[in-house]
């Protein structure tokens, strides 16, 4: 949309648990609105996984922006994202294949983070070193963390250097330390990679920067401003969840960016003056993958599995599945308030495979419940919970208010009169279609 003799705004929407929150779905939801004219991805990789469902058609995107079955809407990828150049290729053409052709509105920013064909080999390495203590973060085994550590050693590449004559000398340089390192590892750690899988991965890697030299490689920060001054409005999408961000989450089981919307500004090149609404994603429990205390977590195994099996509670990005928790209203509301939150969207609201449920209100360290949230979740030794009614399969694709179970009409009540700061419960998703969803507060 845009607004005339007016300046654009960007709105944000994350993640507000651990990830996994089904973020996509909601992005296409407010794209419908008709506000937007596109969707940037400010930070993460190719470790996010948005699945994209409408009527026959669904998509698994990772590193293209949620955008992408929307025709018109301008799609992203900003200076703050790892750009897996791979994984980027391969969506591109099966959105091609079913009949979205995303080259011509796709851009990218020439200061965005290259993920070398060797950095998943360096993740791989990493995990294998950390695990020898029983440390290991579970990453996604994309490249992320040591995408981002050259870029802060200041020896990365970027992807405006594809287009530069002395690419090949900056890449060969950087690959070289690169084996090094992968030969420490093997030298003193025992992990080791064959050399023909690191043929492979290079052989597949210059094809797809051969394509990348052909997409919209651009100063994005520019573009974007000249959108929001032409009074277009932009949806920033984030990736993973507030409760892996790299410096408020639960170092080190997190990602290695900052997924906050405060980190949009400096991830897409644009000032914070022009964000508007901020909303936040949650599924009506929780769920996490990876390393890391987890204690909302739901004690009783069937319990847990069933709701692994009633959510479909397994990575879109990697397969694993996830760890279930109960709705933990501590973290969440250290999350909305860290994330300045004002729109919340419930996600998987019709699942709910047990008779009763409970929700975590607090952290116990001993007998103290704890005001603040701790930066360290191995100090938490258990979590003080309430007990509600549960609604079981009763709210499967209702799509309007008034035919919602009663049980999931009070626990939506709960959930809003229970968290300290004010948000507006915008839409609940109650199953994985455009449908399928009603709106609460409105
Ligand atoms: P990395 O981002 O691949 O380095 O993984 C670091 C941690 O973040 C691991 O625990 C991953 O499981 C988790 N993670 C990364 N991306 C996602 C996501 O999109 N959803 C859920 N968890 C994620």
């Amino acid at each position: 949309m845009t607004n005339q003799n007016k300046q654009g705004f960007i709105d944000a929407l994350v993640g507000l648990q651990w990830g996994d929150e089904g973020k996509g779905k909601n992005i296409d939801e407010l794209l419908l609105s008709g506000d937007y004219s596109g969707v940037a991805r400010f930070q993460g990789g190719a470790n996010a996984g948005h699945t994209l469902k409408f009527g026959d058609i669904e998509f698994i995107g990772h590193i293209v922006p949620s955008g992408c079955l929307h025709e018109n809407i301008e799609l992203y990828i900003g200076n703050g994202v790892v750009v897996d150049v791979v994984s980027l290729v391969k969506e591109i053409k099966q959105l091609k294949d079913i009949g979205f052709d995303v080259i011509p509105r796709l851009y990218i920013s020439n200061r965005a983070k290259l993920v070398s064909y060797l950095h998943p080999f360096l993740d791989q390495a990493e995990e294998y070193y950390r695990s020898r203590d029983g440390e290991k973060i579970g990453t996604t085994a994309r490249g992320i963390g040591p995408a981002y550590s050259d870029s802060r050693a200041r020896r990365g590449l970027l992807v405006g250097d594809v287009l530069l004559s002395d690419f090949e000398e900056k890449e060969k340089n950087l690959s070289e330390l690169h084996m090094n390192f992968l030969e420490m590892y093997k030298k003193e750690y025992g992990f080791e990679i064959s050399i023909e899988k690191i043929n492979e991965a290079k052989i597949l890697w210059n094809k797809a920067l051969k394509e990348l030299r052909e997409m919209q490689i651009c100063d994005l920060s520019y573009l974007i401003n000249k959108r929001l001054s032409e009074g277009k409005n932009i949806l920033a999408e984030g990736a993973q969840g507030v409760m892996l961000d790299i410096d408020f989450g639960d170092y080190p089981n997190v990602t290695s960016s900052n997924t906050m919307p405060s980190n949009l500004c400096l991830g897409l090149g644009i000032s914070h003056r022009f964000i508007r609404d901020i909303y936040g994603v949650i599924k009506a429990y929780t769920t996490k993958v990876g390393g890391g205390d987890f204690p909302a977590r739901i004690k009783e195994e069937n319990i847990e599995q069933l709701f692994q099996k009633a959510g479909n509670e397994f990575g879109a990005t990697t397969g694993r599945p996830r760890m279930c928790g109960w709705l933990d209203l501590f973290a969440l509301d250290y999350a909305i308030k860290l994330s300045g939150t004002n729109k919340i969207f419930i996600n998987k609201a019709d699942i709910c495979p047990t008779d009763k449920i409970k929700v975590v209100t607090g952290y116990k360290c001993g007998e103290k419940i704890l005001e603040e949230f701790p930066f360290r979740l191995s100090t938490v030794t258990s979590v003080v919970t309430e007990d509600l009614s549960g609604w079981g399969n009763a709210n499967y694709s209702v799509s309007e208010k008034n035919s919602v179970s009663k049980e999931l009409s009070d626990y939506l009540n709960y959930i809003k009169n229970k968290l300290k700061d004010n948000v507006d419960i915008v839409s609940v998703g109650t199953g994985p279609d455009r449908k399928h969803s009603f709106n609460w507060d409105k």
